[in-house]
This record gives structure tokens, C-alpha cells and sequence, in this order.
């Protein structure tokens, strides 16, 4: 459908999200690994880039076979290209441009700015600027600082803006976006939950056919989603396991199994607790802990698979971010945690992969499950990470560790749920720390646990800020948690953002 072309902005996948946001199909590709069908797409959008248009090394890609055929937007870094290489100008500007602006020219009677307020907020985040626009340019729209904040390309479908109109800030930005795709491109809004349910459905009966397939459950939405369309597919061949490797949250193992037996799945549940204990004793360093688990996880589910006769597909829960961050322009960044390493499987399995979330976003895939008809608590948990409470207990791991640890979060999640906080906040749960402090209990003195809460806000888990929860609140819990928590005389709150913290602890 519609085209993303990246050259490496840190916005280009916010661009998709806008775009599917007006319920219109999208895809990123790298612009050095473009597809092969360029003509066929209905709308093509340049996005912007860390790299400044006269670096030797800026991407220069081809789009002669595009170029005045396919509707074309090409943001910031976009505009700059197609200004510089054609007849424009692009100069260091005096100014840096970032931040917040303000639209003070807009060019009248244009379709890409109908229904655009004059004086509207616009988001820029640049520092060369388009001194003069390419042959044909015609100027849409200008800022106090940016005279060629917008323009066109007179006798084609092609719009350039200096601005983002994909981040919140550019008030207007899903407005002019909305304006390019469907009244100048001709899209349809055609791509909702409904569709793409009937659609994936499709495609997997067709894939899949009278095959088996096997399928890790976790507890979590994506892995919840993707089953539930497997088995609107294809019914009683899909088995799932849901591996209890005993550090889930309390209880969690025996609720959520009930649900999904509810849900009508063919669900075995696994209690391999021991082997995972067995395996952390006396680990303290976060990586091993995560590479204890994965390697467990692999043996464990791999014993279950085999025991499945004739099974040839292995389903995974793969959504979008993970998708193009596999293919992304960047270089390879510092792995800061592995967190992909619970659910990998050797080669040696032999299965055929098949993954029907891998086209949407995390929150297209809460849609799709709406949709689907699961249940609403179920759609709406909070994240909660592979490795589970081991690297939430900060040194090394036991049974009693564990236990109290389950308590302290049951405390602390229940709460949320009871004040009616628990659905504004994006993830939250309670760290062990390997520290006793000093306490006094009537007249006793005592030497225990510290516990740390951790409660944030976030889109994608990529940046996140702590939450202000109520005082009044914090203070009921910490009450609740020392009083009936043997073992723990301290709680204290996590008030620190990622960057330059992280969620989680380990
Ligand atoms: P950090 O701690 O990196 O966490 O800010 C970002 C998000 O990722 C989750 N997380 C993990 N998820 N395996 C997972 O499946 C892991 O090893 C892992 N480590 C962190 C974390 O809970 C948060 O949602």
C-alpha cells in the first residue's frame, strides 16, 4: 500500500504508526534494501535522517522509477534531498532548528494544507536548511525562522516538508497526512482490525493447511493474540505450551492457564520450575541469569515439541518493531540487555516458522485482539519481562527469594488495580534488593529485606518515565507490604527515567 522509505530517523516508525493510525496499510523498508516493486506501491514517504544531505556518505538513493509517477512525501531530510539534488539549495542554517513552530505562511487554496489552521504548531528538528527549492518548487507554507518549511512540486504529486508532522507536537501533522494520503494519493481507509483478522486468517489456512503447529504461550498479549488467530485458522492443530519456569508473578501460572483453557485453546501447561531454580543457583550476573533461562527454556519446550506427532511449524509472537529492527539502517548498537534470547530455537528443530504478528504494532496487535474477542484484563497487561522476577531479585536466587518477592508484587499490582490505577500505568513491579537495613518493630530491632517499587510510563519501552503515583497511595502499600511481608522492613520508590536508568533493575 504505502511506502516508508528510511534513511535512519529515530521518527520513522512513528511515521508508520500515524499512517496506520488512518487505518492505512504501511511498510518500512531501509532506502539501500528498497522493494522490488517500487511502481506498485499507491504513495511513497521519505523519511528524515540523522545524515545531512552534502555528507559524502548521506544515502543517495534512486528514485527515478517513483519520481513524478507515485505520489511522493518526503520529510525533513526527504525534502532536503529532493531540494539539493535538483536544482535547490540546502546550507548549514545559522539558527539550529529544533523544537516547537509556527506555521505563519500558509499558501492558500491547496489540497495538502486543507483543514490546516494558520499559525499551527509544527515540530522541527534540523540544522541545514533548504536556502532555495528545486526546479518546478512551488512554496507551501513558512515559519518565522524556516521560509521553506513546506513545498511542492508543480506538475507532480510531490510534497516536502521541513518539519515532522509525525510527532505529537506537529498539532496538525495527522491532518496533512491524512490530506496527502487520501485525498491527493487516493487511499483507501481500508485496513482495520476486522480486515486484517479476515485477511491473516486467510493467509494462514492457505500457509498452514492441515499442518501442525506449535506454539510458546507466555502469558503476555502478543503471544495471547497470535494463538487466538491460529486457532481461528486452523483449529485443533494448533498446540500450545505455556512453560511455568517459576518466576511469573503469583498465581500467574494457574490463572492464566484457566483463561486460556476458557479461550478454548489446546493448552499444556508445563511446570518446569525446579529445572529453571536448578539452573540460577547461585548466578548473580544478569546476562547469565537471562542465558540460564533461555538455554532451560529451549530444552524444555523442545522435549514438549517432540512429543507432538508431525508437528512442522513453530509459531512466535514477532511483532513489527522487532521485524525492522532486524532490518534497520543503523549499525549494530550495544547489546545493553539480551532481550531477546527467551524463545529462540535451535536449528536443529528443524520447524518452519510462521509468525502472524509481524506486520503490526503493539498497539494494532491489542486492536486485532479486541476484535478477536479476548478479554479486555487479559489485552490490557502490563508488560512483564521473559526472565521474570529473576532479574527483578538483584543477586543471586532462591525459592524464599521468590516467594517473597510474589508477595511484595501481588501487594503492589492489586493495589494498582484497586485504585484504579492500574491502566494508567504502563508497566509496574517490585524489585528485591541484596541489602538488609535496620528496622524497628514494637520493641524489637530488626535486620531485613529492602524492596524497591517501580511503576512507568511509556509508549514502546524505549524511554520511560517514573510515574507520580499518589502519595496517599504509596503509603497504603508500603503499610500493607511491611506489615504483612515477613522478611521485609523497607520500601522505597524508583523515581528514575530511562535514560539514563533502565526499567528494569538487571
Ligand atoms: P529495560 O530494562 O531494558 O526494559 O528498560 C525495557 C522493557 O523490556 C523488558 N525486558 C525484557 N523482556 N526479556 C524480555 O522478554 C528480557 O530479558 C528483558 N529485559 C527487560 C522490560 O520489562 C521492559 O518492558
Amino acid at each position: 500500500n504505502v511506502l516508508i522509505l528510511d534513511f535512519g530517523s529515530q521518527y520513522t516508525q512513528l511515521i508508520a504508526r500515524r499512517v496506520r493510525e488512518l487505518n492505512i496499510f504501511c511498510e518500512i523498508f531501509p532506502y539501500n534494501q528498497p522493494p522490488a516493486n517500487l511502481k506498485d506501491f499507491k504513495a511513497v514517504i521519505l523519511s528524515g535522517s540523522p545524515f545531512s544531505v552534502r555528507a559524502d556518505d548521506a544515502p543517495h538513493p534512486d528514485l527515478s522509477e517513483i519520481r513524478g509517477k507515485v505520489p511522493l512525501l518526503a520529510v525533513c531530510y526527504g525534502a532536503q534531498y529532493l531540494a539539493h539534488f535538483n536544482g535547490g539549495e540546502v546550507a548549514p542554517s545559522n539558527i539550529r532548528e529544533y523544537g516547537r513552530a509556527n506555521l505563519s505562511y500558509l499558501k492558500e487554496n491547496e489540497a495538502f494544507l486543507a483543514n490546516i489552521p494558520a499559525n499551527s504548531q509544527v515540530w522541527m528538528s534540523h540544522s541545514d536548511t533548504i536556502k532555495s527549492l528545486p526546479t518546478n518548487g512551488v512554496r507551501l507554507a513558512s515559519t518565522h525562522d524556516v521560509e521553506n518549511a513546506a513545498y511542492r512540486i508543480e506538475g507532480e504529486q510531490t510534497y516536502a516538508i521541513q518539519f515532522h508532522p509525525e510527532v505529537y507536537h506537529s498539532t496538525d501533522g495527522m491532518q496533512m497526512l491524512k490530506n496527502f494520503l487520501v485525498d491527493i494519493a487516493k487511499i483507501e481507509q481500508s485496513f482495520t482490525p476486522n480486515a486484517f483478522v479476515e485477511e491473516i486468517v486467510a493467509e494462514l489456512q492457505t500457509k498452514i493447511g492441515s499442518d501442525r503447529v506449535v506454539l510458546g504461550l507466555s502469558g503476555g498479549v502478543d503471544s495471547t493474540v497470535a494463538a487466538v488467530l491460529l486457532h481461528k485458522a486452523i483449529g485443533k492443530n494448533l498446540y500450545c505450551i505455556f512453560v511455568n519456569n517459576g518466576l511469573l508473578r503469583k498465581n500467574e501460572f494457574e490463572n492464566v492457564l484457566k483463561q486460556y483453557e476458557h479461550m478454548g485453546l489446546n493448552v499444556k501447561g508445563v511446570d518446569a520450575s525446579a529445572q529453571f531454580l536448578d539452573a540460577l543457583a547461585r548466578i548473580s550476573e544478569p546476562e547469565a541469569k537471562r542465558k540460564a533461562i533461555g538455554r532451560v527454556f529451549i530444552e524444555v519446550f523442545d522435549q514438549e515439541a517432540h512429543k507432538i506427532e508431525d508437528v512442522t511449524w513453530l509459531a512466535q509472537g514477532t511483532i513489527y518493531p522487532d521485524v525492522i529492527e532486524s532490518i534497520s539502517v543503523k549499525g549494530p548498537s550495544a547489546t545493553i540487555k539480551s532481550h531477546h534470547n527467551v524463545g529462540g530455537l535451535p536449528d536443529y528443530m528443524k520447524l518452519k516458522i510462521v509468525e502472524p504478528l509481524r506486520m503490526l504494532f503493539k498497539d494494532e496487535v491489542r486492536r486485532v485482539g479486541k476484535t478477536l474477542g479476548i478479554d479486555a484484563a487479559l489485552l490490557g497487561r502490563h508488560p512483564f519481562p521473559g526472565p521474570g522476577l529473576s532479574i527483578r531479585i538483584l543477586g543471586d536466587i532462591t525459592r524464599e527469594k521468590v516467594t517473597l518477592l510474589q508477595e511484595v508484587d501481588a501487594i503492589f499490582i492489586d493495589g494498582l488495580k484497586s485504585w484504579g490505577l492500574y491502566d494508567s500505568v504502563w508497566q509496574a513491579g517490585a524489585i528485591l534488593l541484596p541489602v538488609n537495613s535496620v528496622g524497628v518493630m514494637g520493641d524489637e530491632r530488626t535486620y531485613e529485606k529492602v524492596v524497591a517499587l517501580r511503576a512507568v510510563q511509556s509508549t514502546d519501552g524505549m524511554t520511560a518515565d517514573w510515574v507520580h503515583l499518589p502519595y496517599d497511595f504509596l503509603m497504603k502499600i508500603s503499610n500493607e507490604i511491611i506489615n504483612k511481608v515477613k522478611g521485609v522492613n523497607r520500601v522505597v520508590y524508583d523515581i528514575s527515567s530511562k535514560p539514563p536508568a533502565t526499567i528494569e533493575w538487571e
